[in-house]
Order: structure tokens, then C-alpha cells, then sequence
């Protein structure tokens, strides 16, 4: 589903990402681990045209390497960015159909706006509500339900758990395990141990810059060495 390969990324003169090599197999579930600033956002942002990459990006077969964010998400591949980016002055329901894509109509992908309600209740209770309105975990929740909205064949979360209770962590993990249910592949940026090796099929983690262990959750939970250098704080 997803290739890259000697992938470079730059912010002005610093050379951030020095060489990312990655795979994504059809409704696989992939956790990109690692410490604070190695570089997991620049790697999203970097697939998604967001910033520049050097390098090749393979989606579905083809480069898209030097394309825009909104050709890309238009190619099947959703972002959900570390910070919440709900429009809060809209209700619920409007900031789901703002992630339809051009052209797209309710229910014409693998996901309606009703199965989303179905999912949380929460949401549903608030769909004509003002999102700002909503706690943080409910903006969580919508943020990605907004994603899915537009029928990715491939999501890209990064840290949808962060600061959120361990209720709404189980919740993001049963909605990840739907995702990929449902045949999505997904690239899941944690700082969170336990729910990456819980629930990914396979793990990267990063050091600066570019990969630095590749393996099974059960390898890296083998690999002491790999944790106290790369993920331990
Ligand atoms: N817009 C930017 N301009 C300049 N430098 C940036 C910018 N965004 C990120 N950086 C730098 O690039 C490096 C990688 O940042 P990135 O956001 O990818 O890290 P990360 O692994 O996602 O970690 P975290 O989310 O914990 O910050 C960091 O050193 C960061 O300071
Ligand atoms: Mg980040």
C-alpha cells in the first residue's frame, strides 16, 4: 500500500529526515515509535505533501513524491495531525461532512456519518452542537471520524492518544482495530507503548531521523537494548 524509500526532509537548513525507509502492507496496523522530535510528524507530514520529501513515496504503485496534500488526500490517504484541528465554531455533524471528499456524498464510502454515530454515542449526542463544545477525547474521536469521513484506503494517526483517560484510549484502540477491519492500512505515531504493541501488526522505531529497529511488537518487547536507547525516557 505504502513505500518509502531513502525518504530526506528539510526545515530550512536542518536536514531532519536523514533516510526513512518504511512499508505498509493492505490493512496492516504500523506503529512508528520514538522519542520526542526524531522526526514521526515530518515523516506524516512529509508523506502527505505537507512537507517537501526527497526520495520515492509509493501509494498504491504510484510516486507521489512532489504532489500536492490535497492530490494525495484525493489518492486515498487520510491525515489526522497531532493537534486537533476541529473547526470549532461548527457543529458536530458540519465538521463530518467537511471531510467528505470533492464531489462525495454521505454513504458513498466504506464509512456514512451514521455508522460514526452508531459508533459513539457521544457524538450523536452532540451532532448539532457546537465542537467546541466537546471534551478533549470527543475532539479526538471526531477529528479522526472526520478522516474517515473521505474513504482513505490508508490513515496516518499521529499520537490520537495523547492526553486522553485510559477509557478513551480503549476507545481509539477499538476504533484503530475497526479501521483495520475494514481492509484500511494505518500509520500510528505513538509515544505510548503498551497500545502500539497491543494492537500493531508490525513497528518502526525512529531515532534521528530515520529507522532504527524494525520488527513484530513481540520482537521489541525482546529488544531491551532497542527500548532503553530509543525509547525510554
Ligand atoms: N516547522 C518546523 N520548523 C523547524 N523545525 C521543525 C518544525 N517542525 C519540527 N521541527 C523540528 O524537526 C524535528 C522533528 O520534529 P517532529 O515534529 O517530526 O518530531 P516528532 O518525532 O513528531 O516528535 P514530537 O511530536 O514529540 O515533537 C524536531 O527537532 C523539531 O524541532
Ligand atoms: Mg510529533
Amino acid at each position: 500500500m505504502l513505500e518509502v524509500r531513502d525518504m530526506h526532509a528539510y526545515y530550512g537548513k536542518s536536514h531532519i529526515l536523514q533516510g526513512v525507509n518504511l512499508n505498509i502492507a493492505e490493512g496492516e496496523i504500523v506503529a512508528l515509535l520514538g522519542r520526542n522530535g526524531v522526526g514521526r510528524s515530518t515523516t506524516c507530514k512529509a508523506v502527505m505533501g505537507d512537507v517537501e520529501p526527497n526520495g520515492s513515496v509509493r501509494f498504491k504503485g504510484q510516486e507521489i513524491a512532489g504532489k500536492k496534500a490535497y492530490e494525495i488526500a484525493n489518492l486515498g490517504i487520510g491525515y489526522v495531525p497531532e493537534n486537533r484541528d476541529i473547526f470549532p465554531g461548527l457543529t458536530t455533524r458540519q465538521n463530518l461532512i467537511l471531510g467528505l471528499k470533492p464531489g462525495q456524498k454521505d454513504g458513498e464510502g466504506r464509512w456514512s456519518m451514521q455508522n460514526m454515530f452508531d459508533m459513539f454515542e457521544n457524538l450523536d449526542n452532540r451532532a448539532d452542537v457546537e465542537a467546541s463544545v466537546l471534551s478533549g477525547g470527543e475532539q479526538q474521536m471526531l477529528t479522526m471520524c472526520r478522516t474517515l469521513m473521505g474513504d482513505p484506503d490508508l490513515v496516518m494517526i499521529d499520537e490520537p492518544t495523547e492526553g486522553l483517560s485510559p477509557q478513551m484510549v480503549q476507545r481509539v484502540a477499538e476504533l484503530l482495530q475497526e479501521i483495520a477491519g475494514r481492509g484500511i492500512s494505518t500509520l500510528l505515531v505513538e509515544q505510548k507503548l503498551d497500545i502500539a504493541l497491543d494492537i500493531a501488526n508490525r513497528v518502526y522505531v525512529m531515532g534521528h531521523g530515520h529507522v532504527v529497529f524494525e520488527g513484530t511488537p513481540q520482537e521489541l518487547k525482546q529488544r531491551d537494548d532497542i527500548r532503553k536507547e530509543w525509547l525510554e525516557v
